[in-house]
């Protein structure tokens, strides 16, 4: 039997390149630039599968031109923004996507969005390297300590719950909001508010953890920025669209906020060219999961759910 044709939207790790080429009939966009509507409209009627990542944008529009012929969209990412899930569905095309498998590493680097942010890093790195460290003082580069303060979490999903576990290291009083309380023993102490509103008034750190949904677009506005005990830092790793980036802007001027760390940006790639005057955003270039275990680990995840779809079960990560 032949075997099924999958294409693979973008360089993934070799680990994954090489599973896939033995047990698919494969072909990878070396090239790794992300692939257009007309790419992956085309692709659909040379594949049964595709592999893409959140660079691919499978809007309504897309997936109403899809050939019949492709069957499975298993996404190289956890985050399905990207994907117009009724549109998709509407078409009998299955999608899934990699959840658990990147939480510690985006735990990591929110961690260490808060910790630089809060702690001048990338000034502190620019002023040395530059040869511009020429005095210190007592008030130079004080920053915000992370050890023992508030934290609070907007969503409490894996990701959320990777990052929690990681601020229990650094004694941080954790409140969190989410659709619903936690089990105790998954909340592991952090203490739950209803409302976002509630959350925002203790959290002297903030880190989003939540999807992008149209309810979730401009999250953290003006309004809400306000709520935020004066002085706190907020942190990013999720998606650029929570967060409505001339109020953010505005806050940092005022020193409602202290300091932001951002790895997702409304606009990507390329961010926002209004931050990159501000010493107090700490910026990455969306890089969350990006770890040498992660990415082979969302690679695998990716082609057990295609091995799972080809085998006629469902798959485990089935949207
Ligand atoms: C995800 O998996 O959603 C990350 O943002 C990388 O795509």
């Amino acid at each position: 039997m032949s075997k099924p044709r999958l294409w693979i939207t973008r360089r993934l790790s070799d680990a994954t390149l090489e599973r896939a080429a033995r047990d698919y009939d494969t072909v990878v966009n070396h090239d790794d630039t992300p692939g257009s509507a007309q790419d992956i409209i085309a692709a659909s009627a040379e594949f049964d599968a595709i592999i893409p990542c959140h660079s691919e944008h499978f809007s309504a529009d897309v997936a109403a031109q899809l050939d019949p012929r492709l069957k499975i969209i298993a996404n190289h990412s956890v985050g399905v923004d990207h994907c117009d899930l009724p549109a998709l569905k509407a078409r009998g095309i299955t999608v899934t996507n990699t959840p658990d498998v990147l939480s510690d590493a985006t735990g990591e680097l929110a961690m260490l969005l808060m910790l630089g942010a809060a702690r001048h890093a990338v000034a502190g790195d620019r002023i040395v390297r530059e040869g511009k460290w020429d005095f210190w003082s007592p008030s130079f580069m004080v920053g915000k300590q992370v050890t023992g303060a508030r934290l609070g979490i907007i969503g409490m999903g894996r990701v959320g719950r990777a990052f929690a576990a990681k601020a229990r290291g650094f004694d941080m009083e954790i409140h969190y909001y989410n659709r619903s309380e936690l089990p105790t023993a998954q909340a592991k102490g952090a203490i739950y508010h209803d409302t976002v509103e509630s959350l925002l008034g203790v959290a002297d750190f903030l880190s989003l953890h939540c999807p992008a949904t149209p309810e979730t677009t401009n999250l953290m506005n003006a309004e809400r920025f306000a709520l935020l005990p004066h002085g706190a830092v907020m942190v990013n790793s999720a998606r650029g669209a929570l967060v409505d980036e001339s109020a953010l802007l505005a806050a940092l001027k005022t020193g409602q906020l202290a300091a932001a760390g951002l790895d997702c940006f409304q606009v990507e790639p390329g961010g926002n060219p209004a931050f990159a005057a501000h010493d107090n955003i700490f910026m990455l270039p969306h890089i969350g999961s990006a770890t040498t275990r992660t990415r082979d680990a969302m690679g695998f995840r990716a082609l057990d759910n295609l091995d799972a779809f080809f085998t006629g079960e469902t798959p485990k990560d089935t949207l």
